[in-house]
């Protein structure tokens, strides 16, 4: 058959697209189940203490409410904590819903009303009346940072914070020109467009679980485990994910309360988490950083200290990369980085989409830019003139790095040159206009799990992948389907890809921008072996001649050969093993932002008029899905720079948002021009198909080009994320 031109590279469609646009996509919510019961919470208006009595006697009375379920009513649990461990959790005893009487942050699920329709359980829920006996709570990490401590190892896949090089405290203090600033940084909130949200089918042998997840396998085994289900056969489905963007790395409250309801009653629950509640699910960490920068007069680093304190609950240790990149990203030979956390009567934090970078790198860029000022030389040469071609904190080469590319088609791009670098020295009318720049980096990493594929031949001539791992949105279905199509010599439209479901092939986590280039090499490796499978059997068959041919069969002779060979045998599963090059390479993704705000100087409005992100990361397997990952993640970038802050009320103990009208992100109106270039960087090491992954990096740069942006149009430092009119004066 005619194997056409590769379409991998190419920018073909979403494959995923016309059923989500016309409404065929089904999500957690929306499975059709028999006599299905619907569930909602009731959650704790204290933000720690104990819960003395519920009284749900009115709820319990309450037209179509069947049950109302507490931590004295539930089934039984393990007592043990390390039983409850999911494979994206950090030390420490992950929160368990309706455990015991403690409450731990306000919130939390203290019962669930299970009824029989979804406005009775919510309604019902209204009637529960709580009493609690109060402790006195600890919400604001500006006191708890007095009590800041080095937190144990992340168990997995998170590398930890690098050790000390050179002496940075000494060379800081010689240092001809020194800059030092503490940052300060929002806690945020996930809120994809889609809710979390569980439809639990119960059945005794079989409990189908379709649950908003970005890891299906993970949460099948933490079911088992933890909900004590491994008699049972345990199915996880999520086919489409409205958004995820790390909140859904681990099993989240939805799931475990909806299949506790399910296992309580022997019924088939649905449980939706309701927007109000997405504040108390875990949160971008916020955090309190300061960054010493100590350089030479032509802007050559000396020194490089950084510090950051970040919140966690007080149940476990979450942590993220945050100051890593800081002992990379450039030539500097004596570092010093120190990452403690605090802790508060929160809900655990959680990665949240470039987890720890998109904070740490927006101290280390804005101070970047402090120090451009204080020796007079331009942000992005300054950039140049520390630029690193090894990663010395480990004292390796880099697989690959176009970050010079990035910088310098970046600035070509956005007309650079044109800036002229004094603070307040353009403008246009009543506007202030800033150009402002920042790197971005993050590692290029595969899964720590393995990840297995299967591809096998349809009796219909086509070819089915299938491998357990969600398409969170990110274009996963549609990148799968053009490396198995060009690795079969098959028209896309004889690839079937099927996701997201816990009884596929074993490759548990979307996330840590992995998934590409894990799951993409192997399917890469299942399609090569099928296809050698296929051209052998056709040669033994004597189905086509001599077996040497470069193309693969007609539909009508696979479907001879398939009756031939029976369908067990044409298929073939490959496992990719995280790929660790050693002491050899660090692997990471690099970009340039250039970011144009203007600000109405009697109102302090300011506009994002403009975004130029460059980004090196390897192989690009669709630039117009590449495109809208980087897209979307400059978006919630503006959102980090000036709107997006989970403010507590700490004299509650409890975020003061409850809705997108309090908690502010980025409207269509907020976002004007974001243009997106892909730098060539060819990288046969990284992973096995040359991808390094796009998920996390365009977040990383844009809110420090948007706070160096508004000190270059204002002259005023903006230290504290976001960067709101009522701090900008
Ligand atoms: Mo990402 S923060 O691993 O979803």
């Amino acid at each position: 058959m005619d194997q056409g031109p590769a379409i991998t590279g190419k920018s073909i469609p979403r494959i995923d697209g016309p059923v989500k646009v016309r409404g065929q996509a089904k999500y957690a919510a929306e499975y059709d189940v028999a006599d299905l019961l619907h569930a909602a919470i009731v959650s704790a208006s204290i933000a720690k203490g104990r819960v003395i009595s519920i009284d749900a006697a009115a709820a319990k009375n309450f037209p179509g409410v069947v049950a109302v379920l507490t931590h004295k009513n539930r089934p039984w649990f393990w007592p043990f904590s390390f039983l409850y461990k999911d494979l994206a959790g950090p030390p420490g005893k992950p929160f368990r819903p309706l455990y015991d009487d403690r409450v731990l942050f306000s919130g939390q699920p203290v019962a669930l009303i299970v009824a029989d329709n979804y406005e009775a359980a919510r309604d019902a829920a209204a009637l529960v009346s709580v009493s609690y006996e109060r402790e006195q709570h600890a919400t604001d990490l500006a006191v708890e940072v007095s009590k800041a401590y080095k937190p144990p190892r992340h168990r997995l896949g998170l590398a930890p914070t690098p050790h000390p090089t050179g002496d940075a405290d000494r060379a800081f203090l010689a240092s001809p020109v020194k800059v030092e600033a503490s940052y300060t940084t929002a806690a945020e909130n996930h809120h994809p467009m889609e809710l979390f949200a569980t439809t639990v089918e119960w059945s005794d042998k079989i409990v189908t679980v379709y649950d908003k997840t970005q890891s299906p396998k993970s949460v099948e085994i933490f079911l088992k485990v933890a909900l004590r289900l491994f008699r049972r056969k345990v199915r996880v489905v999520s086919s489409f994910v409205g958004g995820a963007f790390g909140l859904g790395l681990r099993p989240q409250q939805s799931v475990i309360l909806a299949v506790l309801a399910a296992k309580a009653l022997k019924r088939s629950v649905r449980l939706v988490l309701p927007r109000d509640h997405m504040f108390a699910l875990g949160y971008r960490a916020n955090a309190i950083q300061t960054v010493s920068l100590g350089a030479d007069e032509n802007g050559r680093l000396l020194a490089i200290k950084h510090q950051a304190v970040a919140a966690t609950s007080q149940s476990e240790d979450a942590q993220d990369p945050m100051l890593n990149f800081s002992a990379s990203l450039y030539r500097c030979d004596n570092v010093k980085l120190t990452y403690q956390l605090a802790k508060l009567d929160t809900v655990s934090p959680c990665d949240m989409r470039a987890p720890g970078a998109a904070t740490g790198m927006f101290a280390l860029e804005c101070a970047m830019d402090e120090l451009a000022y204080a020796i007079n030389i331009d942000p992005l040469a300054l950039r140049l003139a520390n630029y690193t071609e090894r990663d010395q904190s480990e004292n390796r080469p880099f697989s690959s790095k176009a970050l010079r590319e990035c910088y310098l088609q970046g600035a070509e791009r956005f007309g650079w040159a044109k800036r002229s670098h004094a603070p307040r020295s353009m403008r246009k009318g009543k506007e202030l206009i800033g150009w402002g720049m920042a790197t971005g980096v993050w590692e290029a990493a595969m899964s720590p799990a393995p990840a297995r594929v299967k591809v096998s031949l349809l009796a219909d001539g086509r070819f089915e992948v299938t491998t357990s791992i969600t398409d969170i949105g990110t274009g996963t279905y549609t990148i799968l389907t053009q490396i198995a199509a060009d690795a079969l010599g098959a028209p896309r439209e004889r690839v079937v890809v099927k996701l997201g479901d816990s009884a596929l092939p074993f490759n548990p986590i979307q996330g840590g921008s992995w998934t590409a280039a894990t799951s993409g090499s192997a399917v890469q490796a299942a399609c090569d072996k099928l296809k050698k499978k296929i051209l052998l059997r056709a040669k033994q068959t004597g189905i086509v001649g001599n077996g040497q041919a470069t193309e693969l069969l007609s539909p009508a002779a696979l479907a001879d050969l398939l009756k031939l060979s029976g369908s067990d045998n044409l298929s073939a599963t490959a496992t990719i093993i995280n790929v660790k090059f050693g002491k050899k390479y660090a692997s990471a993704t690099h970009s340039a932002v250039f970011a144009e705000v203007r600000i109405d100087e009697e109102l302090a409005v300011v506009r994002v008029t403009r975004l130029v992100c460059t980004v090196a990361a390897g192989r690009i397997l669709n630039p117009a899905t590449a495109r809208s990952q980087i897209i979307g993640a400059s978006v919630m970038g503006i959102g980090k720079a000036l709107y997006e802050d989970a403010a507590t009320d700490h004299n509650l103990g409890r975020c003061m948002a409850h809705n997108f009208a309090d908690y502010h992100i980025p409207s269509n109106a907020d976002v004007y021009d974001i243009e997106v270039l892909f730098v060539e960087e060819t990288d046969d090491k990284v992973s096995p198909i040359g991808v390094k992954g796009l998920g996390e990096i365009g977040s990383v740069a844009v809110a420090p080009a948007i706070a160096n942006a508004i000190f270059h149009a204002t002259g005023q430092r903006m230290r504290d994320l976001p960067i709101t009119i009522d701090r900008l004066t």
